[in-house]
């Protein structure tokens, strides 16, 4: 009777959590069975069928992976047009950006197709199919399996099921685990190469409000670019060329002119990275103290010195900002969910949660047997915390910090080319190499990267158990008596590879010998044979970790609902559906769902590195030129909120009302839920999305790049 009594209250608890429209990073094939009955009860028109079909076209066919994943994008024209975020093309924009040619600061349109730029590199993928392979995957698999028996068992199914997959077709095949590893799914995709640029607002626009206003609402960014997928001539996807023409996708979205208003039913198609709902106390614990602490630390230092850098010339601000976006982004986000995770007591509600649990693992000899252990055996996974340390600070401040190691790796080819007789070999790795080397050092500045090195490794040698201390550390202490800014000038005069000319005149005739001895690459052997012992040292907590994690989580699944349940996020497509709505951040304040142009010229600040502006955008305000995409109101709408449930990797993504038109694009999150990934904020958290009309203007009225918008198909 108690137990039943329990149970029960347990399963009305994780329904009221779960049910929620918002919460959730949906199954797209799964939605029929989940959840359309009340996506529909919100204001969806649409059937399971046009969500997500494999026999006839579909929204997702018009939903697409960018660069696997790192963003989302959507199609929106019979000729392979595709909107994604200012930031998902950031890298692009900045690597064809010169002092000739700034897009960065003045955008960039293709009047013609002819224009459209490369980017060799970038990719788009299409979902073909997704479908579950658990019985297949686990058939050979039984309980009392040791772990290793098991993952074994595991790989060899995965694989045969590839291999029968993939048969003659030249799509992409993989099987990933979900619910820690407590299913399985089959995924067939196809990836496109050749996608050009096709227009960039100025990032006064793109941008607008930069790393003040990035990860917070009311925002009045239009974080948008557009590319175009190109096809060989038969339709499949090929390398760059010129006889590829615009790729005809199955289905692209319609834009729609109609605006939303709060309560209207949003959902969000796309990509989301990774998220960690299923976590434990200890786990998260660890995400605070281990992994953000260390990301900030660790990037500060990096960010002061590119910060620097590039305020001494347009060259050095175009050379370095992507460089710059890319690092601050997660090291405000981390800074963000700390604060979070701190505010909104998610260490104490995950150990409420973990009592229950352990109460329900408890009430039967069964339950025992198979759950009973799991939550020790996470958290003493998480008693050492040395090499997790290391492991930290090793891929921030060694691995990922200064650029000059990870640029001598890409020379060990070269390397062990030389150490055979084969000229061939020589040859080949050398030129490969030298075909990196313009585009590496046209944003490189070596007396930075100079800085940056001294800086980081001075951080690494005294915090990091002695143990995990690369080799090279010493000669620092015994040769410059410890002074990192001595060793790293030295080495900077030394190496060849800080320099393009030495580069080329090495690789001109290349040597065993100068690689052997150069310090740069010495510095990355014993970097990477640190890393290795880490990694060593990591793996022998990982194995008992995976399998007390799936056993947690599938303890949980039984606990509850199944149908509650999604799996966390992993680079896989997903849905995630709910309402146009605002929020309360904190006491005496509510936040709109929208914002307008007149936020945006109020924000302005001109030559303000963050919220510089572009004197036409200020004229047309004033003009009221809104044209068919102002607002009932009389406005011009910038940007919207909505309590989808997104994260990282979902850049990009479509924001799709209920008769499945385009009504914006998703690109952050809100400050007062950074601590999302880990746990959802039914209250707080909201999707921040631009609002396609705002798109559509900056393209037609500020841009004057009215093709574009004839392209799509518009919905009034
Ligand atoms: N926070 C956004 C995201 O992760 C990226 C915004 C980029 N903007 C910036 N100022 N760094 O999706």
């Amino acid at each position: 009777m108690k137990n039943s009594l329990l149970a029960f209250l347990v399963l009305t608890l994780l329904l009221t959590i779960n049910v929620k429209a918002d919460e959730g990073m949906w199954l797209p094939s799964l939605v029929g069975k989940l959840n359309i009955r009340k996506m529909s009860s919100i204001g969806c028109k649409l059937t399971d069928e046009q969500i997500y079909s494999i026999n006839h076209s579909s929204l997702k066919d018009a939903v697409v992976a960018l660069d696997r994943g790192s963003c989302t994008a959507e199609i929106v024209s019979n000729d392979g047009l595709l909107l994604t975020n200012h930031h998902c093309g950031f890298d692009q924009i900045q690597a064809h950006s010169s002092v000739e040619h700034d897009y960065l600061k003045d955008g960039f349109w293709a009047m013609k197709r002819e224009d459209e730029l490369a980017n060799p590199g970038k990719t788009v993928t299409f979902l073909i199919s997704m479908e579950e392979v658990t019985d297949q995957v686990l058939k050979n698999v039984t309980d009392d399996m040791d772990d290793q028996t098991r993952s074994s068992k595991v790989r060899e199914a995965m694989g045969k099921i590839e291999k029968e997959a993939k048969g003659s077709t030249e799509f992409e095949i993989r099987v990933r685990s979900l619910f820690e590893a407590n299913k399985y799914y089959l995924f067939i995709s196809q990836t496109f190469k050749d996608v050009r640029l096709v227009g960039t607002p100025p990032q006064s626009i793109g941008k607008f409000g930069g790393e003040a206003d990035n990860w917070m609402w009311p925002r009045h960014t239009g974080d948008f670019s557009m590319f175009r997928v190109y096809c060989a001539p038969d339709g499949k996807p090929a390398e760059y060329s010129k006889q590829n023409v615009p790729y005809h996708p199955r289905h692209f979205l319609p834009v729609s002119l109609k605006g939303v208003v709060k309560n209207d039913f949003a959902m969000v198609m796309g990509y989301p990275g990774n998220t960690t709902r299923y976590r434990t106390s200890a786990e998260v614990q660890n995400t605070m103290d281990v992994v953000n602490e260390i990301r900030i630390t660790a990037r500060e230092a990096k960010l002061n010195i590119i910060r620097d850098y590039m305020a001494t010339s347009q060259k050095a601000r175009i050379q370095y900002a992507s460089k710059f976006a890319r690092s601050s982004n997660y090291y405000k986000y981390s800074i963000g969910q700390n604060k979070g995770l701190t505010d909104l007591n998610v260490i104490a509600r995950k150990l409420e949660g973990e009592k229950e649990f352990q109460k329900w693992a408890n009430s039967t000899p069964e339950r025992k047997a198979k759950y009973g252990g799991a939550l020790d055996t996470i958290n003493a996974a998480f008693k050492s915390k040395d090499e997790k340390i290391a492991d930290e600070y090793s891929r921030e401040s060694l691995l990922r910090g200064a650029e000059i190691f990870s640029f001598a790796a890409k020379s060990a080819s070269l390397f062990s080319a030389l150490k055979g007789t084969d000229d061939v070999k020589i040859k080949d790795a050398a030129s490969e190499l030298r075909s990196s080397l313009d585009l590496y050092f046209k944003d490189y500045d070596a007396s930075t990267d100079q800085k940056i090195v001294a800086t980081l490794l001075k951080i690494y040698s005294s915090k990091v158990n002695p143990k995990y201390i690369p080799g090279f550390f010493q000669v620092i202490q015994s040769k410059f008596k410890g002074d990192f800014e001595a060793y790293s000038k030295k080495l900077f005069t030394k190496t060849i590879f800080a320099d393009q000319a030495k580069m080329e005149a090495f690789l001109n005739n290349p040597s065993r010998k100068v690689i052997e001895k150069d310090m740069a690459f010495i510095a990355m052997r014993s970097i990477f044979e640190t890393q290795y012992a880490i990694m060593h040292d990591l793996s022998s907590s990982k194995a008992n970790l995976d399998k007390a994690r799936r056993l947690y989580v599938a303890g949980l699944m039984e606990m509850g609902n199944e149908k509650s349940f999604y799996p966390d996020a992993n680079s896989t497509m997903r849905l995630t559906y709910g309402i146009v709505d605002g929020y309360t951040p904190h006491d005496a304040t509510y936040f709109d769902y929208y914002t307008t142009l007149k936020g945006y010229t109020e924000k302005g600040i001109q030559g303000d590195a963050d919220f510089d502006f572009p004197q036409r955008l200020v004229d047309l305000y004033h003009a009221k030129d809104y044209g068919q995409y102002g607002d009932k109101d009389g406005t011009l709408h910038t940007c919207f909120t909505s309590n989808n449930d997104i994260t990282g990797g979902n850049s990009g993504s479509p924001v799709i009302n209920g008769s499945g038109e385009l009504i914006g694009i998703a690109f952050d999150g809100n400050w007062e839920a950074m601590s999302g990934d880990i746990a959802f904020e039914p209250e707080l958290q909201k999707c921040i999305c631009v609002d396609i009309r705002f798109v559509l203007w900056t393209i037609d009225k500020f841009a004057g790049a009215s093709h574009l918008v004839n392209e799509m198909k518009l919905v009034r």
